[in-house]
């Protein structure tokens, strides 16, 4: 499906979010391995939660879709049962990666298989430590399908550094370690989204700049009752449209605001941003609240660092947000943008530019040279990557003329009714 979208004068109302995908694919993989049946409310209809949900049913666990939300039936640390077929993650990495971490534990063989671009991302991030663990875990050239079998003498606990600022490599090691002889500490040197850890309620000690984050294999997890916050991944592509569109004003209801996911809040309100945070409260241990954003002039900015694991999602908005401030941005130390659902840094310059924006692509970054509102539309492909395609559709809201996103269907692996929803904010 092509996707055009006309320039926008205002964008007004109220957004309703899609739940958070990362917060929902931990729900499902969590419940599946709980003693007891958990309920979960507000879990995504977005493709890769999906995804998840079905590897979790092709495992043997009964997923009941009630009135009010999901039922997970879980069995326990060792109630899955062998999948009679290679489990399909689909386009989502959080599936297989955190998936992987738990099969290993399991005493079964199982493959884990997905899309061309799933197919094509590192997986020896994974295999490597879950082989340390004693795990017998086998990629094909470094990538997927991934074969697992049972480990001989069962996962073996281990101090892990993260080499890499992963939520995924993080996740995958501390579910192994639930399965694993003794205690796992993984030390993390710049911290990624942290719900894994908030979610199974680990222990941690802060150790200088370090997090070490301990898990005990063989302790049971509670069956309990989950509420998925809305997604602020998926806000974010509203923040950055109702910021650059004169006249806006959005509100933005029931958005999750974990620290370790909302680094674009203060980098937009840096870049001149007017955004209010009210309502704060928390759901499941995350917090939450709700966002006014208005129409306001944005400059470049400088982010880097710590920063970067903390917006890895929302690089791609925040992009177009640079090219339509005033002066320059430079976005580095994001060389993990390549790896993504595309190479992202590679998507965004050709896209930009396209449009005609002036950015300067580096190996593991990107200089934007912003030239206000002055974007012209074009056709621009979405490299069949949801936040290729979202970002360039808000990109298109503040170019002149129109635009034409191709296989903007995409959206849907995160965000399933984004167009509509960006349609009706533009009205
Ligand atoms: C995710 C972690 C991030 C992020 C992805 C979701 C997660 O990936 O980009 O969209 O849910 O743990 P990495 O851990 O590979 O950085």
């Amino acid at each position: 499906m092509d996707q055009t979208i006309a320039h926008a004068t205002a964008l007004s109302g109220r957004i309703a979010l899609p739940p958070d995908k990362s917060i929902a694919h931990r729900t499902a993989l969590l419940s599946a391995i709980a003693s007891g049946p958990s309920r979960i409310h507000n879990y995504s209809t977005a493709a890769d939660p999906q995804s998840t949900l079905d590897c979790v049913r092709a495992l043997g666990i009964r997923v009941e879709e009630t009135n009010d939300g999901l039922v997970v039936h879980g069995r326990g640390l060792h109630g899955l049962t062998p999948p009679d077929a290679p489990l399909d993650c689909g386009n989502s990495g959080t599936t297989m990666r955190l998936l992987a971490g738990i099969l290993a534990g399991q005493q079964f063989g199982s493959q884990l298989t997905g899309d061309a671009s799933l197919r094509a991302r590192p997986m020896q991030r994974i295999a490597d430590p879950l082989q340390a663990m004693h795990g017998r875990v086998t990629l094909s050239e470094g990538t997927a399908p991934i074969r697992v079998r049972p480990a001989h003498d069962g996962l073996q606990a281990m101090e892990y550094r993260l080499p890499v600022a992963s939520a995924q490599v993080k996740s995958c090691v501390l579910l192994a370690g639930r399965y694993a002889h003794g205690t796992t500490t993984v030390i993390e040197t710049t911290p990624a989204r942290d719900h894994t850890e908030r979610m199974l309620g680990l222990p941690i000690d802060q150790v200088g700049g370090e997090r070490h984050i301990h898990v005990t294999g063989g302790t049971p997890i509670e069956a309990r009752t989950w509420h998925v916050p809305g997604d602020f991944s998926a806000a974010a592509f509203f923040l950055v449209a109702a910021s650059l569109v004169p006249e806006s004003e959005l509100h933005l209801t029931g958005v999750g605001l974990n620290p370790s996911r909302t680094a674009l809040l203060d980098v937009l309100e840096g870049m001149g941003a007017d955004i209010t945070v009210s309502n704060e409260r928390a759901a499941s241990g995350e917090p939450m609240g709700d966002l006014t954003v208005r129409h306001a002039p944005l400059q470049g900015v400088d982010v880097g660092g710590r920063l970067i694991p903390n917006l890895i999602d929302e690089i791609p908005i925040l992009a177009v947000a640079a090219a339509c401030a005033e002066g320059t941005t430079r976005i580095r130390e994001a060389g993990e943008l390549r790896v993504k659902e595309t190479d992202r840094l590679h998507a965004i310059t050709q896209n930009l530019r396209a449009l005609g924006a002036t950015v300067d692509e580096q190996e593991d970054g990107l200089t934007i040279h912003g030239e206000g509102a002055n974007l012209l539309g074009s056709t621009v492909p979405s490299f069949d990557d949801h936040r290729i395609a979202m970002a360039m559709g808000v990109a298109g809201l503040v170019a002149h003329g129109t635009t034409t996103v191709t296989d903007a269907d995409c959206a849907a692996v995160s965000f399933p009714n984004f167009w509509e929803v960006l349609d009706a904010a533009a009205a």
